[in-house]
Parts: C-alpha cells; sequence; structure tokens
C-alpha cells in the first residue's frame, strides 16, 4: 500500500541551493547549541549551591529565556529560506558544541566558570557562522550578529563575577 509522503520541498528559498544550504548549517549548529545551553543552563539554575546561590539561579533563568528566544529565531530563519530545522533531544545530544556539565549539585562559583567557558564557546562557533554566511546570506548574518551582540554582553556579565 502507498503511504502518503510529506512533499519534497514545501517551502521555498529566496536564497540559491547551495547558499541556502551553507546558510541553512549554519542556523541549524546554532539551533543545537542554543537548545542545549537552555537546558544545561536550566541543569544549574536547579543544582546551583553556595553563597551566592539566588544571584546564579536568577541570572541563569536570564540567560535561559534569551537562548530560547533565540533558538526560536534561529529555528524560524531555517523554515523562512527551506530549511526544515530539526531540534529534536536525540539531535542535540550528537550535534551541540557546548561543553558538558555533570550531574550533581554545583557550588556558584563553579556555575558561573562553567557558564562563562559555554559562553565563549558559543560565541567562538556563532562568530564562525557570522563569516560562513558573510556571502551566503545577509539577513541570516544579520540575526546572527544580533545573538554575538547579546552573547558577549553575557560572557561580559558572568566574567565579572569571577574577578
Ligand atoms: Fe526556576
Amino acid at each position: 500500500m502507498a503511504t502518503k509522503t510529506a512533499a519534497k520541498a514545501p517551502i521555498t528559498s529566496a536564497l540559491n541551493d547551495s547558499d541556502r544550504d551553507v546558510t541553512g548549517k549554519a542556523l541549524q549548529g546554532t539551533l543545537l547549541d542554543l537548545i542545549d545551553l537552555h537546558l544545561v543552563a536550566k541543569q544549574a539554575h536547579w543544582n546551583v549551591v553556595g553563597k551566592f546561590f539566588r544571584d546564579v539561579h536568577l541570572q541563569l533563568d536570564e540567560l535561559i529565556d534569551t537562548a530560547r528566544a533565540f533558538a526560536d529565531d534561529v529555528a524560524e530563519r531555517a523554515s523562512a529560506i527551506g530549511v526544515s530545522p530539526d531540534g529534536r533531544s536525540s539531535t542535540v545530544a550528537s550535534g551541540s558544541g557546548m561543553p558538558k556539565f555533570d550531574a550533581g549539585w554545583k557550588n556558584d562559583r563553579e556555575v558561573i566558570e562553567y557558564i562563562v567557558s559555554a559562553l565563549s564557546e558559543l560565541i567562538s562557533r556563532v562568530r564562525m557562522r557570522i563569516d560562513e554566511t558573510d556571502k551566503t546570506d545577509l539577513v541570516t548574518q544579520d540575526l546572527l550578529l544580533s545573538i554575538a551582540s547579546e552573547l558577549e554582553k553575557s560572557h561580559w556579565m558572568w566574567q565579572a563575577q569571577l574577578a
């Protein structure tokens, strides 16, 4: 019995195939990193202990809101250029570039150090994608620029706590 399959490319793209593929890859990679950042920051939000518990606990939720909002922007930009976004947990687990975060209670300084390193890694990955999209799609590049700007601000604010 024949089964109905999804249309091959239901969403058209303003980009040519090659530019769409390069741009879609940059968006998909950013999506996985942002979803993972959101998950790991929630894990830290629940597991942080220490003298600065409350500050770190609340600041993590601000970062989570930022990561979630940008993940949605990035996924929807992928859809808008005709690339199906993949935010499934198994895809995130195998494709995220965020550093590992171990299970268990974490003291506040340990959490701050982790977040600084995770943001630093994410910023360098987003900046790489800003370069990659320079010739393929300036609209996507503009989104990545605004993400980098916000992440770098956040990186400063987390890093300032280690001084
Ligand atoms: Fe909470």
